[in-house]
C-alpha cells in the first residue's frame, strides 16, 4: 500500500455539534502519523466545484475547534450521484468527484455524516476512492454504532426547552405541544421527553390515536380548566411529538412537497396539527412550538466533545493503517466506550429506530421502564 500523505475531510448533511471536535481529533492524530489534512468545504459539493477551495488544517488552526458547534468547514446535502443540473434535472457526477480527489492530490477522504453522506462515501469507495466514515446525526438512527455525533447536545438543548415550556403552560393551564426533530426515529423525542418530564411522548415508531391522547389528558387534568390551582392535580400538560410521528388514520406532516437530493421530504407541522385538534375536540387550551434547527445549535456537550475527538483520532489511525471502506463505530458512550471499525456499507438502507418492545408503552405513550 502506498503511504498516505495528504487527506481531505468533509462534513455532510445537517450540521451537528461534535463535528469540529472530530476534525480536531483527526488533524492532531494525523499529524502524529505525518499526514497532512485539508478541509473540503460544504460536504460533497466541494468535490464537484472548481478545484482549489480547500482549507489547510493543522494543529494551530483547529486548536480551539473542540469548543465550536456546527461545522467550521460547512455542510450541504449534495449528492454527487444525483447532482442537480441547470433546469432541475438530476445527473450522476460521481466520476468528477473521483477525478477531483486525484487532482487535489488526496490519498483518502474522511466523510463525517449520516446515512446519506456515508452512503455516498460507500459508493465512492466501490469506485476506488479510499474513504473512512465518522458517524454523525442528532437523529441517532445510524446502524452499526451506539453513538453518532450531535445526539447528546441536541438532547440537552431539547430537554432545556421542554423544561422551560412548563412554566408558561403551568401559569396558563395549557397543553403545551413541543415538536422535536429526528426524522423517522423517535430517539430524540423519547429521551428528551423523559428527561424534560413530558406527560406524553409521541414517536414515529408507533402511530398514535387522537382519542387516546384526549383520554390521557382528561385523566391528568380532569376539570381543572378555569379553576384555581389545586395541589392535588396538575393543570397543565406537556406533550412531546416527534416531527415524524403520525396518527393511526393520519399522514406524515411535511413543510412543503419538495424533496432533497437524497429523496427526503422536510418534516414539520405535526405539533400544530395536534394542538389544533386538542383545542377542537377537548375543553383544554393548547399551544404548540416546533423547535427547528436550534435543536442542533450551540457548543457541543462534553459527550460530543469527547466522542468527536475520539472518533476523529480513530479515523486518522484507520487511514494510517490503510483500513478503508470503514466507519468508526462506538460500543457504549463516552467515557465508557470502545471504538472499532465497521464496514461502511453497514449503514446503508437501514434505520436504527426506537425499540418499542423494550422502551415504549403504547397505552400511556411514554417510556415503558418508568411508571409515569
Ligand atoms: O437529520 C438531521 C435533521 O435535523 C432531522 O432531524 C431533520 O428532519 C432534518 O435534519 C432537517 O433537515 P434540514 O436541516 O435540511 O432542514
Amino acid at each position: 500500500m502506498a503511504q498516505v500523505k495528504r487527506i481531505g475531510v468533509l462534513t455532510g448533511g445537517g450540521d451537528a455539534p461534535g463535528l469540529n471536535p472530530a476534525i480536531k481529533g483527526l488533524v492532531y492524530r494525523a499529524a502524529d502519523h505525518g499526514i497532512e489534512v485539508v478541509g473540503l468545504y460544504d460536504g460533497w459539493r466541494s468535490l464537484l466545484s472548481p478545484l482549489g477551495a480547500v482549507l489547510p488544517l493543522d494543529r494551530s488552526r483547529v486548536r480551539r475547534w473542540d469548543r465550536d458547534g456546527g461545522t467550521n468547514i460547512g455542510s450541504s446535502r449534495t449528492n454527487p450521484f444525483k447532482a442537480i443540473k441547470e433546469g432541475g434535472e438530476r445527473v450522476d457526477r460521481s466520476d468528477e468527484v473521483v477525478a477531483n480527489v486525484a487532482n487535489l492530490g488526496l490519498d483518502a477522504i474522511v466523510a463525517c455524516g449520516g446515512e446519506d453522506t456515508l452512503g455516498v462515501a460507500a459508493r465512492l469507495y466501490s469506485k476506488g476512492v479510499p474513504v473512512v466514515g465518522v458517524p454523525k446525526t442528532i437523529d441517532k438512527d445510524l446502524v452499526g454504532t451506539d453513538y453518532s455525533l450531535g445526539f447528546d447536545t441536541a438532547l440537552r438543548n431539547v430537554t432545556e426547552v421542554i423544561e422551560r415550556s412548563r412554566t408558561p403552560a403551568g401559569s396558563h393551564g395549557w397543553v403545551q405541544v413541543v415538536e422535536v426533530m429526528g426524522r423517522h426515529a423517535g430517539h430524540l423525542a423519547l429521551w428528551s421527553g423523559v428527561a424534560g418530564g413530558a406527560h406524553m411522548i409521541l414517536i414515529p415508531e408507533h402511530p398514535f390515536r387522537y382519542e387516546r391522547i384526549y383520554e390521557l389528558l382528561k385523566q391528568r387534568l380532569g376539570e381543572t380548566v378555569g379553576k384555581p390551582p389545586d395541589r392535588e392535580r396538575p393543570r397543565y400538560s406537556v406533550i412531546v411529538v416527534a416531527e415524524g410521528a403520525q396518527a393511526e388514520d393520519g399522514e406524515l406532516v411535511t413543510v412543503d412537497d419538495r424533496h432533497d437530493a437524497f429523496g427526503h421530504a422536510r418534516l414539520g407541522g405535526i405539533g400544530e396539527v395536534l394542538a389544533r385538534r386538542i383545542m377542537a375536540e377537548t375543553r383544554y387550551e393548547a399551544r404548540s412550538v416546533a423547535l427547528g434547527h436550534p435543536q442542533r445549535g450551540g457548543a457541543p456537550s462534553p459527550v460530543d466533545r469527547i466522542m468527536g475527538l475520539m472518533f476523529g483520532a480513530r479515523a486518522a489511525d484507520a487511514i494510517a493503517r490503510g483500513e478503508f471502506g470503514r466507519m468508526v463505530s462506538a460500543r457504549g458512550i463516552a467515557p465508557a466506550c470502545e471504538l472499532s471499525l465497521v464496514e461502511i456499507t453497514t449503514v446503508l438502507g437501514k434505520t436504527q429506530t426506537v425499540d418499542i418492545e423494550r422502551h415504549y408503552d403504547t397505552e400511556r405513550y411514554h417510556l415503558k421502564e418508568i411508571g409515569m
